[in-house]
């Protein structure tokens, strides 16, 4: 794999903007506030700041910009950009994460090499330097990266971000400290972007192992890749049933962090689905959209990466990563619906339809999870279209349970920028799951399709705090937005190590 990383960290400088030499300083403006707003910056553009919100050639709307030459004398800015902001009242952290990033990737197209973003100041400071930070590096990933033409290779842009001229010293440390953690949230991100864009020629379930193994040893955590001889000592029957039509063997990547001095006696586990391809096995997809059925590791790349992210923030929490790797292929070996496989701990499994593998292999890891301490769980995973059905492009599928859990994760994911929202979890529906041989069957039909995954699950979870984020419409985006081109996400990376610095909020396990 060619991952290298392709942001440069982000620097805090405080002002006046005169001081600072820059291709473009970029200034969010919200929409609707007129040219009065454009104060100091329209004497320095010769008056065409004003013009062109007069003129309504830049209304402030988010996600787009208005760029005119720096005249004033003295000055050492090549150029203004005002990068609309949106609404001043619906101005929140995911509004400044875009409006940084459309500055740079606006920079980034035009081969300006150095960036100067200027906060908001409507935010507490931190959280804009925290999200400008993230908006920066994220819109530095990119996706073109097996084109052998050079010279289509994206400019690496310098980004500083400058603070309000009222910023105390005291401001400035803490606006530098967000912006670091907004970076290490955010090159993380892009790295489970990267693993989710490879092909699945090149990410096979040995490869991520690999690539675990190397993240693990620059980051310090700890890792064990359990290989097809170990899981069948465990009995893993869900996850190696998936696994037997691929000539590729399967592992389960296990990651863990450890504090130094642990503030709480629990331990988060975390656990992605990693299947690195997805044909549907025997029950076969349609070709059409199959080639992005390489993505379905999305939620094991965003575990791998959210623990790398949280060596770097070291919360004083321990915590596990638990991926899950197969390839799922209708190779002559492979199972057939009908099949009744065992789980390690001991449910069997009545296989309606071998795409729906995801649960399966996910049923094996949590249990694994569980075993190696986890006393609170979140999985990650492109579980299901269905969910695209409910919740659509844009909103991640939130389930689990207790509610107390739930919401945590779900304010988390939010403020994270990985909007997600709840869908319930009804006892009832689990009927849907009902077999006439086996203990479950893994489908439960077209009805709440999302709902009776996440309660298959459930039945893995032994009754510790869990929450299952369901990221198979949210992981890939389908259309480029001035914020974001088209392609992987990186969602839930922030989510899960942010969660893992909300430790004093936990529940307490039920008794
Ligand atoms: N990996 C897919 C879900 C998916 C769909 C991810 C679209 C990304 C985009 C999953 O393994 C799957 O095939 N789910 C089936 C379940 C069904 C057979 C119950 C689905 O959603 O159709
Ligand atoms: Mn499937
Ligand atoms: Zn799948």
């Amino acid at each position: 794999m060619r991952y290298s990383e392709q942001s440069l960290p982000v620097a805090v400088v405080p002002g006046p903007l005169q001081a600072l030499e820059a291709d473009v300083v970029a200034v969010p403006a919200f929409e609707g506030e007129g040219a009065a707003a454009a104060g100091v910056l329209d004497g320095a553009a010769g008056g065409r700041v004003a013009a062109a919100i007069d003129g309504r050639e830049f209304t402030g709307k988010l996600g787009t910009i208005f760029v005119t030459p720096c005249l004033a004398p003295g000055w050492r800015l090549q150029r203004i950009m005002l990068v609309g902001a949106g609404k001043r009242g619906g101005c929140d952290m995911t509004a400044v994460r875009r409006t940084a990033a459309t500055a740079l990737l606006a920079s980034r197209e035009r081969r300006w090499r150095r960036l100067v973003f200027s906060l908001p100041a409507v935010l507490p400071m931190a959280d804009e330097a925290q999200a400008a930070a993230e908006g920066l590096t994220l819109a530095a990933h990119y996706t073109g990266i097996y084109k052998s033409d050079a010279d289509a290779r994206p400019t690496a842009v310098e980004s500083l971000i400058t603070l309000p001229e009222a910023a105390s010293t005291e401001d400035a440390a803490s606006a530098a400290r967000a912006a670091s953690r907004g970076y290490i949230l955010a090159a993380c991100s892009n790295l489970a972007r990267s693993l989710a864009n490879e092909p699945a020629n090149v990410v096979t379930p040995r490869a991520f192992a690999e690539i675990a193994i190397q993240i693990a040893a620059e980051s310090g955590l700890k890792v064990d890749v359990l290989d097809e001889e170990r899981l069948s000592g465990l009995n893993m029957g869900l996850l190696l049933g998936v696994a037997r039509g691929s000539a590729e063997s399967p592992r389960l990547v296990v990651l863990r962090y450890e504090p130094a001095r642990p503030a709480s006696a629990s331990v988060l586990g975390l656990v992605g689905k990693g299947v690195t391809f997805d044909t549907g096995g025997i029950s076969l997809k349609d070709p059409e959209r199959m080639h992005l059925m390489k993505t379905d590791m999305s939620g094991g790349a965003a575990v791998l990466a959210a623990m790398k992210a949280i060596a770097a923030l070291k919360p004083a929490v321990a915590v596990a990563g638990v991926v899950p790797l197969v390839e799922n292929m209708p190779g002559s070996r492979a199972m057939r619906p009908g099949d009744v496989v065992r789980g390690a701990e001991g449910k069997t499994v009545e296989v309606l339809d071998t795409d729906a593998e995801g649960r399966l292999i996910l049923a094996d890891a949590l249990w694994y999870a569980r075993q190696i301490g986890a006393t609170h769980l979140v999985d990650v995973a492109t579980l299901t279209g269905a969910v695209g059905i409910a919740l659509g492009r844009t909103t991640t599928g939130l389930f689990g349970c207790p509610d107390s859990w739930v919401s945590l994760v779900g304010r988390t994911a939010n403020r994270a920028g990985d909007r997600a929202w709840a869908l319930p979890t009804f006892d009832d529906y689990r009927e849907q799951l009902r077999s006439d041989i086996a203990d479950l069957a893994n489908i439960g039909g077209r009805p709440a399709g999302a709902i009776t995954a996440a309660l298959f699950l459930k039945e893995f979870t032994g009754g510790v705090p869990w929450a299952h984020l369901d990221i198979a419409w949210t992981a890939w985006a389908d259309e480029a937005q001035p914020w974001q081109p088209k392609g992987p996400t990186g969602v839930a990376v922030r989510t899960l190590a942010e969660l893992a610095c909300t430790f004093e909020e936990w529940p307490a396990r039920p008794a």
